[in-house]
């Protein structure tokens, strides 16, 4: 059977990661992040204290920023890599989370990042979720949804996801990371987050987790 590349985008904390990589598992295909890398070079970036505004020193740092994915057999999830370094955890951070949007608005920064996603992508059978899959990574994906959901549902999600790592974040901080992402990724002149125009709108504020798993696997297998 032919595979596909299935990309999903939308805002952020719509549940785009965990629908993905299960509609990844259920097809057998390989799901890519691509928020991760984001993050991941956001961290790189506060690690180094790279001054966003000098183009030398984000080359530099682009220079010697390297991000892979390995799989955890004991958690059997997928996990990010920042030269070599475990970093899955840390990118999920407020303190990332937070400058994250600011590092993606960078031209340099998404030439980069576009460029390794589209290798990830190239012999397809891959589920990639983010802001710009649809429009620029994959314009060619056989399958895009473009998913979307209630600011007051969202934010409580996030907030039951980053508990269960154990560390409780404010709702309304955590509300106002979200608006504010979505603006600057909105809003960027590079990339920004849009619907595709044949991307297929998913409004996932009253859907259970399995049935959004279930919509797009169905939508995929009509593809295939
Ligand atoms: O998907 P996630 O919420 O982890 O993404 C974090 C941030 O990375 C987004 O808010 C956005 O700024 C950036 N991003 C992007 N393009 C993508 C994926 C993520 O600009 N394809």
């Amino acid at each position: 059977m032919g595979k596909i590349v299935i990309a999903i985008d939308g805002f952020s904390g719509c549940g785009k990661s965990s629908t993905a990589k299960e509609v990844a598992k259920k097809l057998g295909y390989t799901y890519i992040d691509s928020g991760a890398m984001y993050r991941a070079a956001t961290l790189h970036f506060l690690n180094n204290h790279t001054v966003l505004s000098n183009p030398k020193e984000v080359s530099k740092a682009l220079d010697s920023l390297k991000i892979s994915f390995h799989f955890n057999p004991e958690q059997q999830t997928q996990e990010t890599y920042l030269n070599e370094l475990n970093v899955e955890d840390e990118i999920r951070t407020m303190r990332v989370s937070e400058y994250v949007s600011e590092v993606s608005k960078l031209k340099e920064v998404r030439l980069a990042l576009v460029a390794q996603q589209q290798k990830l992508g190239k012999s397809k059978g891959v589920v990639m979720d983010g802001r710009d899959i649809g429009t620029v990574v994959f314009p060619e994906a056989e399958l895009k949804v473009f998913m979307t959901a209630d600011l007051s549902i969202r934010a409580a999600r996030r907030q039951k996801e980053i508990l269960e790592k154990g560390d409780l974040i404010d709702l309304e901080k955590i509300k106002h990371n979200l608006v504010e992402r979505d603006r600057i990724d909105s809003t960027r002149t590079e990339s920004p987050l849009l619907k595709a125009e044949d991307a297929i709108e998913i409004d996932t504020s009253l859907l259970e987790f399995d049935d959004q798993v279930e919509q797009i696997v169905s939508l995929a297998q009509e593809k295939l």
